[in-house]
């Protein structure tokens, strides 16, 4: 049993990965640069995905081990959709997707493409990355996707997803607004769960606990002055928060751990399983989001056929 304190390396410890291959969102900072860098040491090809091509390259040529670089714009669903072609180019099965880029409290609205842009970042863009890359996971021998939610889905805003205001035209809060992301991201764990469990495939999320990482970049007020002092640094990394090689640690255990092959659906923090919200085990609130999500990506999704309705064909 791991606790708070634990790094990625720890929870890692004795877990060969050599033949598996995890794609990460966002590896060119943070806690997806860490779970990279553990990861591809302890034998997994990892391919890191960040905004451009350029950061992706960047970050995946600084650490030991296999790694390939592939741009992935989240806010941009083209570019979302060439990395999942390239992604399904590769030869070898995806054995883990660990959804882990982020933006957290845009202090104004910032709108695109009809959805305010935390929505659309964290949950719509990599939404359709894991239903575009569903059939490489399903050829897996154990399937595992990892969504990064945040105990801040808690703060999410009335109702959990407030489908008649997903552009902020209503009113905004930047915190409400990154909870209901954060809860869209928990939500999409248990639909994807429960919609590919029975082809092997496996999803959770995790809340990776409080970290001093360039998350808090949009941060104004007292939490953002706070954050520039001196002693921040030792308070968040000591007593308040952890650091990032123990930030990184929750995601990577969900991913490599053997005794959670088959878990799935579940909501974990500090390396343990956590309790959610009450709208965090809303099971309509997810059916809800996953034909909402469904619905606004049609555009993105025409050319798709999945092996569940091939066989569905075969059949009729
Ligand atoms: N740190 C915490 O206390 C905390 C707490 C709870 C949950 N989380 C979650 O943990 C995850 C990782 O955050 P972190 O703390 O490691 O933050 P971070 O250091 O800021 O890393 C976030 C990563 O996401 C990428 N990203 C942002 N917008 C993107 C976009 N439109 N397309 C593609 N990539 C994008 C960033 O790329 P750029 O550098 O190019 O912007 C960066 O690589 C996030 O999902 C966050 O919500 C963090």
């Amino acid at each position: 049993m791991f606790s708070r304190r634990d790094t990625a390396e720890k929870v890692t410890e004795g877990i060969d990965l050599t033949g598996k291959t995890i794609a990460i969102t966002g590896v060119n900072s943070g806690l997806g640069y860490e779970s990279m860098r553990v990861l591809a040491a302890r034998g997994a090809h990892v391919i890191g995905l960040a905004r451009s091509l350029e950061k992706a390259q960047k970050a995946c040529s600084s650490v030991e081990g296999e790694t390939t670089p592939f741009a992935c714009e989240l806010s941009d669903l083209n570019s979302v959709k060439e990395c999942a072609n390239q992604i399904n180019e590769l030869k070898s099965p995806i054995d883990v997707l660990i959804c882990n880029a982020g933006i957290m409290a845009l202090p104004d609205l910032t709108v695109k493409d009809g959805l305010e842009m935390q929505f659309l970042t964290n949950h719509m863009g990599h939404f359709l990355l894991v239903y575009l890359i569903q059939e490489k996971l399903k050829q897996a021998s154990e399937g595992r996707i990892v969504m990064l939610s945040s105990a801040a889905h808690q703060l999410t805003v009335k109702g959990g997803i407030n489908f008649n205001n997903l552009d902020g035209s209503k009113g905004y809060s930047s915190w409400k607004f990154y909870g209901q992301s954060k809860l869209a991201n928990l939500l999409t764990a248990k639909a994807f769960d429960q919609r590919l469990q029975s082809f092997g495939v496996r999803a959770n999320a995790i809340h990776p606990g409080v970290i001093n990482t360039n998350l808090s970049r949009n941060l104004d007020g007292v939490f953002g002055s706070l954050l520039k002092l001196p002693f921040a640094d030792y308070l968040m990394n000591n007593v308040f928060g952890k650091t990032i090689p123990q930030g990184s640690s929750t995601q990577c255990y969900v991913a490599t751990n053997p005794e959670l092959s088959n878990v799935g659906g579940k909501y974990f923090a500090d390396n343990n399983e956590e309790k959610t919200s009450y709208y965090g085990g809303h099971l309509p609130l997810a059916d809800k989001l996953w034909d909402f999500s469904l619905q606004y990506l049609q555009p993105y999704l025409a050319d798709v056929t999945l092996e569940s309705e091939e066989t569905e064909q075969e059949a009729t």
